[in-house]
């Protein structure tokens, strides 16, 4: 995108405010108009006044200069009342724009991006562009106008002078547009540092319990510190430049304004022009050197607004949203059961999942076991197809996941995970999370009871009114699975997907969430990534990953005897796990070709 299509692009978001930007550009240009007004009135205060000792007109003059400025106060402020309006407005249209795009990009989008750096595209970048959409678009309609009056002064007080100063003009517009072209090429590098920061903030903050048990809020520290100064020196670079224009500006005006100084005392000794046609001139020229200066920083946060809008139209372009195939075959409740037929997954190049087949019939219960990385959370992601497998297909019902409207396979579909996301949001609206329509309280807690949530929810201060997530209460993990389990239970999907936690929590309340998710599954279609043994025990079969390929499929005690890798992990991880107690029975199989 080269810069003008980016800048006319950014400028399109204007289109439906154009009313009100419409009068802002109007306003504007009264502004700059009027700004000269006083060196115009210079001339006649000198000439006519000062000179021809007469003051008649000083009154006149005077409340001139009054008026003039009480008019151009009004009118600046309804212009600078419009172009903020409308330049928050562009800076939210851009925001959810974003926003939206990135919610819909596919999961593979997320893998290898942090937080941080995406919502320094939000916040940083597109304040950025808000400065050149609008606050520059502004003054340079002001400071041009102010400039081209001034100039119109100075050329009806004296020609011949004017044209000195003009030529000084293009060199000095060459150096300026130089450097802002150097502005921008610092700004995309600060935009990426900004980034950086943000996710190592993001990731101190979420991590706080590790910092801290570590002692590590002098390492964190430091990090920080690090990154910070990275993009200090960064910007410094782009502010050495910005700092610099203005002055140079400066420094050749001064020359210039001593030069104008001489040659017109020269002029008015000889009779050409009078004292205050000269005096006039003077304040013209002497006030056109602010405009000139702010129409560099203009100019410079110009540039700077294009880097930041290269880069988020960029990622507005790059990614095309999910195919959500909205025209797909829409999927009912499930009645036959899921096929996985020769199923390969990879991230990236190392293979994840190899030649996966398996059937999972309706309303039976599959568990899948295997050493930590193995693939079992991988198997499960490929379900809703987060992912779609890069060999081999899934079908549901005998459809391939492929020809399925993905909203409706989606909707059919509960998962929960390892990790329980609670939203920012009241409990009840935790558990109707994303849900259509107003929601029946009455449904919200029967959902809770079944998923014995139900009796630390009344006791919470604010009943099922209570704020959770950041800005609200902290639940215990064993609360949060029952909040994303009670979720599940009030969507009423026909398949679950359920990712146990790893960490065990203690029996009591290993047991009431066992409950709490036998209720849950009944009747659905459930693949279960089983840590507790009760788990594989409840499951119509078992299935065994090993470094991405299916090594093993049963029940648990036909694969017990086997003697695999079932039997194996068996011992390692279910038998002596914390909180689990060991049967007598049990305790026979663990013991090699033992009875089953
Ligand atoms: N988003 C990702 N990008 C790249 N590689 C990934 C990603 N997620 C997982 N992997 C890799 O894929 C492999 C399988 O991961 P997966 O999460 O499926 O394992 P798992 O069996 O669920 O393990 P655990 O029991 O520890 O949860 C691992 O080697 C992991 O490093
Ligand atoms: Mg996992």
């Amino acid at each position: 995108m080269t810069r003008t299509e980016t800048y006319l692009r950014l400028l399109g978001y204007l289109k439906p405010y154009w009313g009100r930007f419409g009068v802002a550009v109007a306003c504007t240009f009264v502004v700059g108009s009027l700004s000269a007004g006083p060196a115009l009135l210079v001339k006649y205060a000198v000439d006519d006044v000062l000179i021809a000792r007469d003051g008649s007109m000083v009154q006149l003059i005077a409340a001139a200069v009054v008026v003039l400025f009480a008019f151009r106060a009004v009118v600046g402020y309804v212009q600078g009342y419009c172009m903020y309006w409308v330049g928050q407005r562009v800076v939210m249209d851009l925001r959810n724009e974003l926003h939206r795009h990135l919610i819909q990009l596919p999961m593979r989008f997320f893998e290898g991006k942090t937080t941080g750096e995406l919502m320094a595209k939000s916040l940083y970048d597109i304040s950025l562009m808000q400065k050149a959409a609008t606050s520059s678009i502004r003054d340079l309609g002001k400071e041009f106008f102010t400039f081209i009056a001034l100039v119109g002064v100075a050329v009806y007080q004296n020609p011949k002078m004017t044209l000195i100063f003009l030529v000084v003009f293009p060199p000095v517009g060459f150096l300026i547009a130089r450097m802002g072209e150097k502005v921008r090429r610092i700004t995309r590098g600060s935009q990426e540092r900004i980034g950086s920061l943000s996710a190592l903030m993001k990731e101190t903050y979420t991590g706080m319990r590790v910092v801290k048990a570590f002692g590590a809020e002098d390492f964190e520290g430091a990090r920080f510190a690090r990154a910070n100064l990275s993009f200090f020196r960064r910007i410094m670079g782009a502010m050495r430049v910005r700092a610099l224009a203005p002055s140079l500006v400066e420094g050749i005006g001064g020359a210039l304004a001593g030069g104008i100084l001489w040659f017109g005392a020269l002029m008015v000794m000889r009779g050409e022009v009078t004292a205050g046609e000269l005096s006039s001139f003077l304040v013209a020229v002497g006030m056109v050197y602010s405009p000139l200066k702010s129409l560099t920083r203009v100019y410079h946060n110009l540039m700077e607004g294009l880097a930041g809008s290269q880069a988020v139209f960029e990622l507005m372009d790059a990614h095309a949203p999910e195919a959500m195939n909205p025209g797909g075959r829409p999927m009912g409740r499930l009645t036959r059961g899921i096929r996985l037929e020769g199923v390969s997954f990879a991230y990236e190049d190392a293979p994840v999942l190899r030649d996966i087949t398996l059937e999972i019939p309706a309303g039976k219960v599959l568990a899948v076991v295997g050493l930590s990385g193995a693939g079992k959370t991988t198997l499960l992601d490929l379900i809703p197809r987060f992912y779609a497998p890069a060999a081999g297909r899934i079908t549901y019902d005998g459809v391939e996941g492929g020809e399925l409207d993905l909203r409706s396979l989606r909707s059919q579909i509960a998962v929960v995970g390892q990790l329980v996301n609670l939203f920012n949001d009241t409990v009840a609206n935790n558990i109707a999370y994303a849900a259509e329509g107003p929601v029946d309280p009455g449904a919200v807690e029967a959902a809770a009871r079944a998923a014995n949530a139900h009796g630390f929810i009344s006791a919470l201060p604010g009943g099922y009114g209570t704020l959770l997530g950041e800005e609200g209460v902290r639940l215990s993990g064993g609360e949060r699975q029952r909040i994303a389990i009670a979720r599940a239970i009030l969507r009423d999907p026909s398949i679950l997907l359920l990712d146990e936690a790893t960490s065990s929590l203690d029996s009591e309340s290993e047991k009431i969430i066992q409950e709490a998710l036998d209720r849950l599954m009944r009747g659905r279609t459930t693949v279960v990534v089983a840590h507790r043994l009760s788990t594989v025990r409840a499951a119509d079969a078992i299935a065994v990953l090993d470094d991405g390929q299916l090594v093993d499929l049963g029940g648990h005690h036909v694969l017990m005897e086997r003697g695999g890798l079932y039997h194996k992990l068996y011992k390692m991880q279910f038998a002596s796990g914390p909180g689990e107690e060991v049967r007598p029975d049990e305790q026979l199989l663990r013991q090699p070709g033992g009875p089953a």
